[in-house]
């Protein structure tokens, strides 16, 4: 059994073997003192002359970046530091080239984006995407905990689901087809088989626009419940984001003090989540000087300078219909609006979340398909839903890099995935 990094505290005084990478060196004299990277974590490895037998000590002393190493040693805590180190006994390096790209020095992001393949393993990056593996672990946990069943859309559609502007269209035998926005129209499906259900994947925008917060390519989760209306599924996000973060904080909470992230701050007092209707954040942009029309969406602005308003997430409700996609249901009580919300992440984030309750009348559902400009034969397996068997049911979204990106304070969501696409880069 090789130690992993992370584990060396616990492990002090033992002999231990551990493999990994060599991250950087630093040697003077009779002393090599490398950091070997191990997926886990980082340790200090300390090469002596005399301890070592001299060749591996000379390999030590000479090794490049990046170089793998086998290392054997004990487990020391020296005097006054608090983080443990290998007195190496033994290291055997494998080949490996002179000159990896990146170094201590800045690069700009175009490069550093060029050279993904390699960047992942620089330490801030890694700890993101060790945060975000805790992250998806956490909501697949919690919903199977809440009696959800994971069920896998398909990513090969004959329809548009969020819109026909955001489609990449690809040719399907000589028939288009598109890749899948969002797995939520399967969900409605699986949910009158399973109950309640939800989708882990990949959703496509040919979103042109290149903002700090899109992606033409992110991974969403989207339960959806059979038997729940909007604001119980309003009620139902707030115990999700409370659950997966709490969960967040308790397993990646060395990450998270890493890359800046007081693990505190991923936990709520009982304090609700506040809810607010889409005619009160108008009103509370009036009041800061951003007048919007009504029924006109939230920019990325007006939904920062709402943020500004809260300490916890918060969720806007009852959008007018016109902002929203073509399943949701109109409230009864004022069919201009939607029941359907959106949760918004405080300290100056925005849209985490869309979610609301789905459309039940066929007949609402065809008039709303041809104003969307979508076939309606398109959607007759959609229609069946609630030809047969409709029951009341409700869902949301939310995106994967979205939500990393609030929980570690990233600038560009590029970096909250391993390879991101945007409009300007589909590579490496
Ligand atoms: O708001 P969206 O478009 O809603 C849906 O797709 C619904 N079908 C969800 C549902 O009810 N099942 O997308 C859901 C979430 C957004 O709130 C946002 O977090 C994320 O997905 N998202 C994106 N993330 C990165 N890049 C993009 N271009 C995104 N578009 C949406
Ligand atoms: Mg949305």
């Amino acid at each position: 059994m090789y130690a992993q990094a992370k584990d060396l505290r616990s492990l002090v005084g033992s002999e231990v073997e551990m493999r990994g990478w060599i991250a950087s060196k630093r040697a003077s004299g009779g002393v090599a003192f490398l950091t070997l990277r191990d997926g886990s974590g980082f340790a200090q490895l300390v090469c002596e002359r005399g301890v070592l037998p001299e060749p591996e000590f000379e390999a030590a002393k000479m090794a490049f970046v990046e170089t793998p190493a086998l290392v054997a040693g004990r487990v020391a805590l020296p005097e006054g530091r608090d983080r443990p180190e290998l007195k190496a006994s033994s290291i055997r390096l494998l080949p490996s080239e002179q000159g990896f790209p990146i170094g201590r020095k800045e690069h700009g992001p175009e490069f550093l984006m060029d050279q993904r393949h390699l960047w992942l393993r620089s330490p801030r990056q890694a700890a993101c995407l060790r945060i975000r593996s805790s992250l998806e672990f956490a909501c697949a946990e919690f919903l199977h905990r809440e009696g959800f069943h994971r069920f896998d859309s398909p990513l090969i559609t004959p329809t548009a689901c969020e819109g026909t502007t955001e489609l990449f269209e690809l040719d399907y035998f000589g028939s288009p087809a598109y890749l899948s926005q969002s797995g939520q129209l399967y969900a409605e499906a699986g949910i009158a088989a399973l109950g309640k259900v939800y989708t882990l994947g990949p959703c496509f925008r040919a979103e042109a626009s290149n903002t700090r917060r899109h992606l033409t390519e992110f991974w969403g989760v989207e339960p959806e419940m059979a038997w729940v209306g909007a604001e119980e599924n309003i009620a139902f996000q707030e115990r999700f984001i409370r659950a997966v973060l709490a969960k967040v904080a308790d397993e990646a909470a060395e990450d998270l003090a890493f890359v800046g992230r007081d693990p505190a701050a991923l936990r709520f007092d009982a304090r609700p989540f506040p809810v607010m209707l889409y005619d009160e954040a108008l009103a509370m942009l009036g009041r800061s000087g951003r007048e919007l029309a009504w029924g006109e969406d939230l920019g990325v602005e007006d939904e920062e300078e709402l943020t500004k308003s809260f300490d916890r997430p918060f969720f806007i409700y009852k959008y007018p219909v016109a902002c929203r996609a073509f399943y949701i249901e109109p409230d009864p009580a004022d069919p201009r609006l939607a029941l359907s919300s959106d949760c918004l992440m405080h300290g100056g984030f925005g849209e985490v979340i869309t979610g609301g309750q789905r459309a039940s009348d066929c007949a609402f559902l065809r008039g709303r398909i041809e104003e969307h400009g979508l076939r309606l034969a398109d959607f007759e397996w959609y229609l069946d839903l609630r030809r047969f068997g409709s029951v009341l049911h409700s869902g949301f979204g939310m995106g994967i890099e979205r939500m990393l990106r609030w929980i570690c304070g990233i600038h560009h969501i590029r970096e909250a995935i391993p390879f991101a696409r945007t409009p300007s880069r589909c590579r490496p």
